[in-house]
């Protein structure tokens, strides 16, 4: 069946984390620039792109299982496409297992999506562009953003940390840092758009700035020239433990816009595992930051990730790894299972942990995190917190998030939805707190 010559529409899906998530806006923007109109069903599409992930073996399935599907004749003649960390992990490689994929776009060759649907529409060839190092030419304020009320900001591309289980810097490069005017113009357009919240994004924005020795200007500064803009409230994803700084931890403290929310990744307990992991900071190191962080912000709330079962991972490497998820208390955590993956240091080791051993590792820190957040959300009662309303839950309550990444509800006027309100917190259902407008 002959593909489509003169595609109006086109169909576009996230898998991943926040940064896909961004680099979605900034598709969805570059396209509908071309004229195309954005639909939300595959049916309707002309142009099908996938947005993927590869952090572990069940993203990748998900996508590689869809894009069977879409071998079927009713959608032979749409132009399909990949993009994101599976188009860098896999390659021109995708072609072979799917015949009827179109082209294949890098994590740092977005600017080049006009030119490879072109190409696709004049060839009627496969045609991959992965070549990229870094995206100079990238224009990000073609982001077309979903919400009107919080925005993500990309300030940093790539990792160069190497953690032995991650396939992260080979899918998105060496870490690059965007330059501070830039992103201060960004931020600025956000705030007279009337954005309330921005989350400044790079898989460790911590780094910021280093790669660029002559600018001077590193994370906590750059935070600095953001909180000048006039934003009300700014969060930050993803930062290493190693790169998380004093000055930052004061800027926490300073900066009236700077939400006291730290993600601070421990990803295991154990200085053996650690090391085998290349987290480059032993527990004594990481416990002695976290002490640190809580003196000078007292009311900081912490968020993490952990990984289960890694490779030679013992009983009582994983209860380390229990005992100090339980002394740091967090208040977020997502928990993983060790996914081996293709191209990383870490599937050199042995997957030698039974899976029925990683599910019981697994949901212990599942129950364990439960009874955290529990009790965190047990001391809120009778409190009030400042809520950013962003809409409204499916029975008509406002909801939204505390500075500290809470949902919280409560009733009250459509003219609060997009603006910020303290609630009083009387109970709280599942992770949500409910309460009533102060
Ligand atoms: N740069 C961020 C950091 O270091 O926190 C985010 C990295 S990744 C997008 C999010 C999380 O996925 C990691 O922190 C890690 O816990 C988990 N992860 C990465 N590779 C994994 C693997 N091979 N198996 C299981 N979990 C993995
Ligand atoms: Fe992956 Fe480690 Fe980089 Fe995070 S810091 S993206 S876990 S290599
Ligand atoms: Fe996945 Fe790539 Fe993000 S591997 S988690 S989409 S950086």
């Amino acid at each position: 069946m002959l593909k489509q010559k003169d595609p109006k529409t086109f169909f576009i899906r996230t898998y991943g984390c926040q940064m896909n998530e961004l680099d979605t806006e900034i598709m969805i923007g570059q396209l509908e620039k071309k004229g195309l109109q954005r639909v939300h069903t595959e049916e309707e599409g002309d142009i099908l792109i996938y947005n993927t992930c590869s952090i572990r073996d069940l993203a990748e399935r998900k996508v590689m299982g869809k894009l069977g599907v879409l071998g079927r004749a009713k959608t032979r003649n749409k132009i399909i496409g990949i993009t994101g960390c599976m188009a860098m992990a896999k390659k021109e490689t995708l072609f072979k297992k799917m015949p009827h994929l179109d082209f294949v776009l890098g994590t740092n060759n977005l600017s080049n999506l006009e030119s490879v649907l072109d190409e696709v529409l004049h060839t009627g060839k496969q045609t991959a562009m992965l070549d990229k190092k870094y995206e100079e030419d990238l224009d990000y304020l073609l982001a077309k953003r979903e919400s009107k009320v919080k925005a993500h900001v990309s300030i940093i591309r790539g990792c160069d940390k190497y953690c032995t289980y991650c396939v992260v810097p080979y899918t998105r490069g060496r870490e690059v840092s965007r330059h501070y005017n830039d992103i201060v113009e960004e931020v600025k357009q956000l705030v007279d758009g009337g954005y309330k919240e921005i989350t400044v994004l790079g898989q460790n924005v911590n780094s910021y700035g280093k790669d660029q020795k002559d600018w001077n200007v590193l994370f906590h500064d750059l935070l600095e020239k953001i909180d000048q803009t006039g934003i009300e409230r700014v969060r930050f994803l993803t930062s290493h433990p190693v790169d998380i700084t004093k000055n930052l931890m004061e800027a926490i403290r300073d900066l009236p816009s700077l939400c006291e929310f730290v993600h601070f990744p421990m990803q295991a307990g154990n200085n053996r595992i650690l090391r085998k992991m290349h987290r480059i900071y032993t527990m004594e190191e990481y416990l002695e930051k976290v002490e640190m962080l809580k003196e000078i912000v007292p009311n900081v709330a912490l968020g993490t990730d952990m990984i289960v079962g890694f490779p030679t991972e013992t009983d009582e490497e994983f209860e380390d790894t229990y005992k100090n998820m339980e002394l740091v208390d967090y208040h977020v955590a997502f928990l993983y299972s060790f996914s081996p993956r293709k191209g990383t240091p870490a599937m050199r080791f042995r997957d030698d942990i039974p899976e029925e051993v990683k599910q019981e590792r697994l949901h212990r820190l599942m129950d364990l995190h439960k009874r955290a957040g529990n009790n965190h959300r047990t001391q809120l009662i009778d409190q009030t917190v400042e809520v950013l309303f962003e809409g409204r839950t499916s029975n008509g309550m406002l909801k939204g998030r505390t500075r500290c990444w809470k949902k919280a509800i409560a009733h009250g006027p459509d003219s609060l939805i997009g603006q910020i309100a303290n609630v009083k917190v009387e109970s709280f259902l599942h992770e949500t707190l409910i309460g009533s407008l102060t």
